[in-house]
């Protein structure tokens, strides 16, 4: 691990989430760059900070983002950084273009310029937020992107919940996984089937106003359209595998008025909406603590992977 470079810190992880697009990366559904040090849901402490950096101290808490913002592109100059164009996070490379992680004089690429499943990270100043201490690295580590991206669909349900949606649908193939679903604000629930449709219109009265896709299928996606009402929002959140091109109705989609949107990282403005959502926990209006089933060594993080493979667990944390 090289001295953090100008612009960049140095931070000592207390916790890294187990995501599914770590799954995805170790699976190969992904190209990227390897070898890689995944995780990219990271929360700790400065231990050093790089030339120029301003943001953050030494000993400042901090979430890692997946998604550090250039801060001169039209997207990120919009308000948008979350589709930031100038950001080098998916080459997985500091902006100066290096990585900071060798083995045995061989590059190694930092996922997403985090690699939080390991004690130390060298990351963008842009993607290191500082947050209040009293939020527990567990925590903190989700905020990073599971509860900021709504990638687990528990977090969509936290959400939907704080902005007063009801109902609330939660469909999964795990009756485990939707009991949990009811504890986090799920009025219903429903295993899917060939009369998903029928069984939403009938909770819902015409359809559902949102839907949101968080498992990365290409056939559940073609079914969302079907899922929502005349005017509705559709919404893909959970990622599938790459060259996965889906099938719509174009006719009936354009008659009806929905809309079929992409969601990357929530639409979050790391520094404007981390802080946001610690404060919401702080106040006990977003149990993230409730995310978590499983507190682990970096040692059974396999495990934990094996787990998800088969649809098990909330969330795995490693805590260090
Ligand atoms: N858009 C983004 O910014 C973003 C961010 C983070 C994660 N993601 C993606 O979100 C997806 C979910 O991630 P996760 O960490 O929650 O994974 P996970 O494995 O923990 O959760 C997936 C859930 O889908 C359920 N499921 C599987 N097959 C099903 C089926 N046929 N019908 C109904 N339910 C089914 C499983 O039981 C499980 O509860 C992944 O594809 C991940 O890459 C997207
Ligand atoms: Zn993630
Ligand atoms: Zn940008």
């Amino acid at each position: 691990m090289a001295d953090p470079v100008p612009g960049s810190v140095l931070a000592r992880m207390g916790a890294s989430g187990v995501c599914g697009s770590d799954r995805h990366v170790l699976d190969g559904d992904w190209k990227l760059p390897l070898p890689t040090v995944r995780g990219h849901e990271g929360a700790g402490t400065v231990e050093a900070i790089g030339d120029g950096v301003t943001d953050v101290a030494v000993g400042d808490h901090v979430i890692l983002s997946w998604f550090y913002p250039c801060r001169r592109c039209t997207a990120c100059l919009s308000g948008k950084s979350y589709v930031c164009t100038g950001s080098r996070s998916e080459e997985c490379l500091l902006p100066d273009g290096s990585s900071p992680l060798t083995l045995d004089g061989e590059r190694v690429f930092p996922y997403l310029t985090v690699g939080s499943m390991s004690e130390y990270a060298v990351v963008p100043e842009a993607g290191a937020i500082r947050i209040p201490e009293e939020v527990p690295f567990d925590v903190a580590s989700l905020i990073g992107c599971s509860v900021a991206t709504g990638g687990v669909g528990l977090s969509i349900i936290m959400a939907l919940r704080l902005v007063g949606a009801n109902p609330i649908i939660a469909v999964d193939l795990s009756e485990e996984k939707l009991a949990t679903a009811r504890k986090f604000g799920a009025t219903h629930t429903l295993v899917p089937s060939d009369g998903l449709a029928e069984e939403i219109a009938a909770i819902t009265g015409e359809g559902a106003a949102y839907a949101f896709e968080a498992i990365g299928r290409v056939q559940t996606i073609e079914s969302l359209p079907s899922l929502i009402a005349a005017g509705g929002k559709a919404v893909i959140v959970g990622l599938p595998p790459e060259d996965s091109p889906v099938s719509i109705d174009a006719l009936a989609l354009a008659e009806s008025g929905k809309s079929l949107i992409g969601s990357n990282y929530g639409s979050t403005v790391p520094g404007r909406d981390f802080p946001r959502l610690a404060a919401l926990y702080l106040a006990g209006r977003l149990p993230v603590d409730a995310l978590i089933s499983h507190r682990i060594g970096l040692d059974d993080v396999n495990e934990a992977f094996d787990a998800m493979r088969r649809g098990e667990r909330a969330r795995s944390v490693i805590v260090f």
